[in-house]
């Protein structure tokens, strides 16, 4: 854990290196008000704009979201149009202003599903922001945690296959290698707002001593006070790991 502090942390504690979130609701947001469920994920991009700017602010070094999963496709045509188009539009205005935000991007996942231009976007916004030190957003596009395990092992039996190394070699650190995560930290809190009380398949490997935090409130209305109380959560856990205290 980073004890990185910063003045406007209210509750001055010490801040977690990764933090993952899970950003449940737009749909019913935007039911709540009359409004297509599209609108609510126009509201939860602006959400995660607020958040990343705030967790940057406060010395968070990892920031994991779960932006599009394997599962959601199965929506309507209509509405993974709308995911895709509102992508499309972040990832331009990401790179416009990359140089004010000074953000190193990660896209974990799937992409090759995705169109040409968000493949491109994806491309272009994770090899310009290399160069940034500070904060890391890893946006999980077309991702699933199951899928990325039966990658990484597709990937560890092929390099047996050639040679490369044998079974007996493989080890929980070596084959975190092969995973879209290799050499970022395990997140050690993830949040879920929305009510839901599962993991839906989000950073399943990842997560294996992640402390869980989840709220009723809807993801376009989590803002840093919400991030703040999670934190605090956190830092009210004890953590064990397996052993005793
Ligand atoms: C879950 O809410 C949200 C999604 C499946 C899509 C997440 C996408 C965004 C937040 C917008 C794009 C983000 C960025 C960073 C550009 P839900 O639709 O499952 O809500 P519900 O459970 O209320 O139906």
């Amino acid at each position: 854990m980073s004890l990185f502090k910063k003045k406007n942390y209210a509750a001055d504690r010490p801040v977690p290196t990764h933090i993952a979130i899970v950003m449940d609701g737009n749909g019913r947001w935007a039911k709540k008000r009359g409004l297509p469920r599209t609108a609510g994920h126009k509201v939860g991009a602006e959400a995660f704009r607020t958040i990343a700017n705030y967790a940057k602010s406060i010395g968070l070094k990892y920031l994991s979201v779960y932006t599009f999963s394997t599962e959601n496709w199965k929506r309507s045509e209509e509405e993974v149009n709308a995911i895709m188009e509102l992508l499309e539009r972040y990832l331009r205005e990401l790179i416009r202003d990359m140089d004010k935000n000074r953000v190193r991007f990660c896209f974990f996942g799937d992409l090759s599903r995705l169109s040409p231009q968000l493949q491109e976007e994806a491309r272009i916004a994770a090899e310009e922001s290399k160069k940034y030190a500070g904060v890391q957003v890893n946006f999980c596009l077309n991702y699933g945690g199951r899928a990325e395990i039966v990658r990484a092992a597709k990937q560890f039996a092929r390099d047996c296959a050639d040679g490369k190394c044998s079974p007996d070699d493989l080890t929980e650190e070596r084959f975190s290698d092969f995973m879209y995560s290799a050499g970022v930290p395990d997140p050690e809190l993830v949040i879920r707002p929305g009510g839901e009380l599962r993991t839906s398949n989000f950073l399943l490997w990842q997560s294996a001593y992640a402390e869980y935090y989840f709220t009723d409130v809807l993801w376009p209305d989590f803002g840093p006070k919400e991030l703040e109380k999670a934190i605090a959560a956190y830092n009210g856990r004890n953590r064990r790991f397996g052993g005793v205290k």
